[in-house]
């Protein structure tokens, strides 16, 4: 695979530039990195707040199933992080990145034609307090304003870049156990929500070979996710 990764200091959303490049033409193993966008998108139709002081990536990757290429793309973001960093991250199902209990990274996977594109943004020395109100409480930071980096930002980029097209091409079970390994709501206490709405809440018992969230509902028993959002419960 040739990887051809393009940096930009201002962009609207690598992942809406990516998607034109695609339909454009683009074969997998394009990237894009931005330090700002004006435009970033999140998930389920959100936006996604992106200051500079933050890392801002898209990958175009061969067709695959979007659930598995977000858990495989947050197995890279934490190898990126722990292999440049002393921080010790988590990840919450299904494509949160977590440090300190809070969101230090997030994952956007998006089908365009035979394509997938993938999409990471991750808070590297981000003004948490500059953030917008809801989301500055559940938001961290790999690094303060105060505090100096030890790495750049780009030793992360080309270690998320490589390390998620090798998982991409995985085909054994190895790399969901890692997924499993670092996940902050197996066997805790969740809320379930779709679109927005709590549907239920219960135990988080198992991820499946899909990437399927499965609850123990306190009201319904087994329920198995594979779209929505949980919230871990703190009693
Ligand atoms: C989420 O947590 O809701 C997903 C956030 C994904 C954000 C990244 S930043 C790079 C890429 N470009 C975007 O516009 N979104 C993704």
């Amino acid at each position: 695979m040739n990887i051809d990764i393009s940096y930009y200091d201002d962009i609207t959303s690598t992942n809406e530039v990516l998607k034109q490049m695609a339909l454009d033409g683009a074969q997998s193993g394009k990237v894009l990195v931005a330090w700002h966008q004006s435009q970033g998108r999140g998930r389920l139709g959100r936006s996604f707040e992106s200051p500079k002081g933050g890392i801002y990536l898209s990958m175009l990757l061969d067709n695959d199933s979007t659930m598995l290429l977000t858990a495989k793309a947050a197995v890279a973001t934490r190898r990126a992080i722990e292999q440049n960093t002393d921080r010790k991250v988590g990840i919450k199902w299904v494509n949160d990145i977590i440090l300190n209990g809070k969101k230090v990274a997030g994952i956007l996977a998006q089908a365009v034609n035979d394509k997938v594109i993938v999409g990471i943004g991750i808070n590297f020395c981000t003004d948490i307090d500059a953030l917008d109100p809801a989301v500055r409480d559940i938001a961290d930071t790999l690094y303060k304003k105060w505090q100096t980096p030890e790495c750049d930002a780009i030793d992360i980029v080309n270690t998320l870049v490589r390390e998620m097209y090798d998982l991409a091409s995985e085909k054994g079970p190895s790399w969901l156990d890692e997924y499993r390994g670092a996940s902050v709501v197996l066997g805790k206490k969740v809320n379930i929500f779709q679109a927005g709405v709590r549907t239920g809440s219960g135990i988080a018992t198992a991820i499946d070979e899909n990437c399927a969230l499965h609850v123990l509902d306190e009201k319904k028993g087994e329920v198995i996710l594979s779209t929505g959002e949980i919230t871990l419960r703190l009693s």
